[in-house]
């Protein structure tokens, strides 16, 4: 084993499954596609075992995190004193005046500024690093790490004093500037790049475009993975962390929709019939909870494929708030075209 997968804090990751999918899957070796690789908790994994990964996500700040971790294999990030008065300007300021009482007090949304224009200057992996650093920091300094948190509800648990009193914890890290956040994670961020000797790459690219310009491109791989954000689970992923990439303006416009109950089946059908055309082998995450149910998207899945093999574990599921502690069932299923 090489180096340690970093605090991401990813909802709905599979950090603590990750070892156990690989334990499960067909395949020691080869080129895998990681479609929905979200906080890469699995990429990591993979990359770790010597696969040649690719990982994809919509979501810009995903894609930053597969740039510094999974794709780059060698460079760190150095943080001279940052002079951040130096990189202020108004009209950015202006750009990002949408934060202000609604995610950050107006000194914060000034502070990232500041961080946003010294990102800007960087080059290369480093300053993926620094954006996979700062979407750290701008998570963690929301209570209950999204983005889609109320605003009164950000200042009442901003708030050291009240939150003592009630939950007997001052969460005094919500105060603490980005820069605080970054120098504190940069150690063990640095210390996850490693090369594993394959390409990895990363892609911020809808899943069923993505498979598109692979078939164009005449690419295939020995497993497609998939852990799409299901619907009746945590999936509002653009809520959650879409901010980092409005303040970036990377927003993508067209995204396939699999969060929703009725469109779902549809969707993931569509998906699985294009993965066929790219690998031989697609392996799938899912929990007990979901809906349509795990039967429903089984029954789709042999309409398509009769060699599925269904492997499950119980899973804590912890949401952030030790009252939402969850039993589900993790289930893996491995489809053979
Ligand atoms: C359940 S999460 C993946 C978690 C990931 N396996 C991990 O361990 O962190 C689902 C991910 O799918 C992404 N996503 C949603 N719709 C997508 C689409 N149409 N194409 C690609 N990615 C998508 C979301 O941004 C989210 O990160």
């Amino acid at each position: 084993m090489f180096s340690n997968y970093p605090t991401v804090n990813y909802i709905g990751n599979k950090l603590k499954v990750s070892q156990w999918i690989i334990d499960k899957l067909p395949i020691r070796k080869g080129k895998v596609l990681d479609l929905f690789c979200g906080g890469c908790s699995m990429s990591y994994k993979f990359k770790q075992h010597g696969f040649c990964v690719y990982a994809n996500d919509v979501l810009y700040s995903n894609f930053a995190l597969a740039k510094a971790l999974i794709e780059n294999h060698k460079e760190r990030l150095k943080l001279d004193n940052i002079e951040l008065e130096k990189f202020y300007n108004l009209k950015n300021y202006l750009s990002l005046q949408w934060m202000v009482n609604k995610l950050y007090f107006d000194y914060e949304v000034r502070e990232l500024v500041s961080l946003k224009n010294y990102s800007q200057q960087l080059k290369s992996y480093d300053k993926f690093i620094f954006l996979s650093l700062l979407r750290r920091a701008m998570i963690r300094k929301i209570p209950y790490s999204r983005m889609t948190m109320k605003w009164e509800e950000i200042v009442k648990f901003r708030d050291e004093e009240l939150s003592y009193q009630k939950y007997k914890r001052r969460r005094a890290y919500h105060n603490k500037p980005f820069l605080y956040h970054i120098n504190k994670e940069m150690q063990t961020y640095n210390l996850a790049v490693f090369d594993n000797q394959q390409k990895n790459k990363a892609f911020q690219m809808d899943c069923l475009q993505l498979i598109k310009k692979f078939e164009r491109d005449k690419e295939s791989f020995d497993l497609v993975y998939i852990d799409p954000p299901y619907p009746s689970t945590m999936n509002n992923y653009l809520g959650f962390y879409g901010g980092f990439d409005k303040v970036f303006e990377k927003e993508l416009s067209k995204i396939t929709d699999f969060t929703k109950k009725d469109s779902f089946l549809d969707n993931f059908v569509l998906l699985l019939n294009e993965c066929k055309k790219i690998s031989k082998v697609v392996a799938l995450s899912l929990n007990n909870k979901c809906t349509p149910s795990v039967k429903d998207i089984q029954s789709e899945i042999q309409k398509i494929s009769k060699n599925i093999m269904i492997f499950e574990k119980p899973h804590v599921y912890k949401v952030t708030g030790k009252n939402n502690k969850k039993i589900h069932k993790e289930l893996l299923m491995v489809i053979i075209f």
